[in-house]
C-alpha cells in the first residue's frame, strides 16, 4: 500500500508538473474502458462519464464488444486480463467480477469507498459484488432490473388493451394484439435474452420465495417442481406471439420495434427505457412501462458494475478519477436518466427521472425493505458464469423447440444447473 502511494504520487507529480513525455502524459490520464454499451441510448448514456472526465482533463479510450448481455465483452476481457494487458475497467455483471477478484485481478481502492462513505449508499445486496475480504474492487453505477415489459401507447390504444395484472391477462392482451394484426411481442431470439425474459415468467409463476429457492439457493424440490413445470408451460405459450423473424434479432431492433408501433410490447431490462429516450419517445404518451405482470413488488436486478483492474501505477490516477466519477451522485442522476436504470446510490433524488424511472426508484427501495429485491438469474445476479450459462442453454434449447416439453425441460434444466454448480 505504501509503495502504491508512493508511485502513485510520483505519477502524478511527474504529470502535474509536465516532466512525462507526450505519450506518457497521454496514457497515466487515459481511461480505457471495455463495455457493451453499443446501442443509442447506451452510448448517449456512457457520454455522460466520458464528458464529465473530460472536464477533469481524463481521456478516453472505449474497448466496446457488441453483444447485448456482455457475452462477447467476457470472451474478450479474458484475453486482455490473460495477456497482461487488462483495461483500466470493464463493464461486468455480478458472479465475473467475484471470479476476477478471488484471482487476485482486481485493485484495491477502499481508502477512496471510506472517504466516500460508499458503504452506507450503496445496497448491502450489491456489496457483495463489489468488495472482496472487506476490499472495494468494483463500482456500481446502476441498477437495472429485467421484470419490466415496454408497450407502444398507440397500439394499445387501437386494440382497446388495459394494464394486464397477472400472465393470465398478459396472454389475454397479446391475443388482442394478434387478433388486431400486430405483432403482439417483440423478441430477440438469443439465449440471453429469452433466458432475461424466463427470470420474469418464473417470479411471476411461482413469486419471489419461489424464485429465491430454485435461483439462489439451488433446492432441488423447487427446481424439480410442478411451478418449475409450469413456469416452462408459460413461457411456451409466449411463443406464439413472437414474429416468424425473432431468432437472433438483437434486443434494441426488438424495441425498435415496438417504438415503431410494429409490436404491441417487449419483455426487458429497463435499458429498453434508454432506446424510447433516445428515440425521444415520453412515457405515458407514446409508451407504457409495467411490471412483468405478475412480478409488481418483486425487483429482479442486474447492476452494471465497473471492475477495476490492478493495473500499472502510472495508470491509477485515472482509474481512481473514473471511480470518483462514477460514484458522483449528479453523474449517477444524469447516467441513469438516459440509460432507463435507476442510480445504485440510493441517496440519489428522484427529481431528474420520468414517471417509470420514479416508479423504478421507489421499487427498489420497497424491494430492498421488504426482501423481494433478488438478483437476476440470467444475468449472473444469482449465480456464477457457469450455472448461469447452463440455464441459459437450456432455455433457448426449450424456446427453439429442441427440448420438446415442459417436464423434459425441468430435468434438464435440474440436471444443467446441478452439473455447473
Ligand atoms: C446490461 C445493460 C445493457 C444490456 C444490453 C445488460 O447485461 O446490464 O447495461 O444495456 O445488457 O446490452
Amino acid at each position: 500500500m505504501k509503495i502504491r502511494a508512493i508511485l502513485m504520487a510520483g505519477a502524478m507529480t511527474a504529470s502535474a508538473l509536465g516532466f512525462a513525455s507526450g505519450a506518457q502524459a497521454t496514457d497515466s490520464k487515459e481511461v480505457q474502458m471495455l463495455h457493451w454499451w453499443t446501442s443509442g441510448g447506451e452510448a448517449a448514456a456512457l457520454n455522460v462519464l466520458k464528458q464529465y472526465l473530460a472536464k477533469e482533463g481524463y481521456t478516453w479510450k472505449d474497448v466496446p464488444v457488441a453483444g447485448g448481455g456482455g457475452e462477447a465483452a467476457m470472451t474478450t476481457l479474458k484475453a486482455m486480463v490473460a495477456a497482461g494487458n487488462p483495461p483500466t475497467a470493464s463493464q461486468i455483471l455480478g458472479y465475473f467480477a467475484l471470479d476476477y477478484a478471488e484471482a487476485g485481478k482486481l485493485a484495491d481502492i477502499t481508502p477512496l469507498a471510506e472517504k466516500g462513505g460508499w458503504a452506507k449508499v450503496i445496497p448491502t445486496a450489491l456489496q457483495k459484488f463489489t468488495t472482496t475480504n472487506g476490499k472495494w474492487d468494483a463500482i456500481p453505477i446502476n441498477i437495472h432490473s429485467v421484470n419490466w415489459i415496454w408497450v407502444n401507447k398507440a397500439v394499445m390504444d387501437k386494440i382497446g388493451g388495459k394494464d394486464p395484472q397477472n400472465f393470465d391477462e398478459l396472454i389475454a392482451l397479446l391475443d388482442k394484439a394478434k387478433a388486431g394484426g400486430v405483432i403482439p411481442l417483440a423478441l430477440g431470439g438469443q439465449p440471453w435474452q429469452e433466458a432475461t425474459m424466463f427470470d420474469s415468467v418464473v417470479m411471476s409463476t411461482g413469486g419471489p420465495d419461489f424464485y429465491k429457492k430454485a435461483f439462489i439457493d439451488l433446492d432441488e424440490s423447487a427446481l424439480n417442481s410442478d411451478t418449475m413445470k409450469k413456469s416452462f408451460d408459460n413461457l411456451a405459450k409466449l411463443k406464439a406471439y413472437v414474429d416468424p423473424n425473432f431468432a437472433g434479432r438483437d434486443w434494441n431492433l426488438a424495441t425498435a420495434m415496438v417504438i415503431k408501433g410494429d409490436a404491441l410490447l417487449q419483455v426487458m431490462g429497463d435499458w429498453a427505457k434508454g432506446e424510447f429516450k433516445a428515440a425521444n419517445k415520453e412515457p405515458g404518451k407514446d409508451y407504457l412501462c409495467y411490471r412483468f405482470p405478475g412480478t409488481d413488488g418483486t425487483v429482479i436486478y442486474n447492476t452494471d458494475m465497473f471492475a477495476l483492474f490492478d493495473v500499472s501505477a502510472d495508470r491509477k490516477q485515472a482509474q481512481l478519477a473514473l471511480a470518483e466519477a462514477t460514484m458522483n451522485p449528479e453523474v449517477q442522476s444524469a447516467f441513469n436518466v438516459i440509460k432507463g436504470s435507476v442510480p445504485a446510490r440510493i441517496d440519489v433524488p428522484d427529481t431528474a427521472f420520468d414517471a417509470c424511472g420514479k416508479k423504478g426508484i421507489a421499487d427498489v427501495k420497497a424491494a430492498n425493505e421488504k426482501g423481494t429485491f433478488v438478483g437476476s438469474m440470467a444475468q449472473n445476479y444469482a449465480q456464477p458464469p457457469a450455472v448461469a450459462g447452463a440455464y441459459h442453454d437450456v432455455v433457448t434449447k426449450f424456446f427453439h423447440g429442441e427440448i420438446k416439453t415442459s417436464d423434459e425441460a425441468v430435468k434438464e434444466l435440474a440436471a444443467a444447473l446441478e452439473g455447473a454448480k
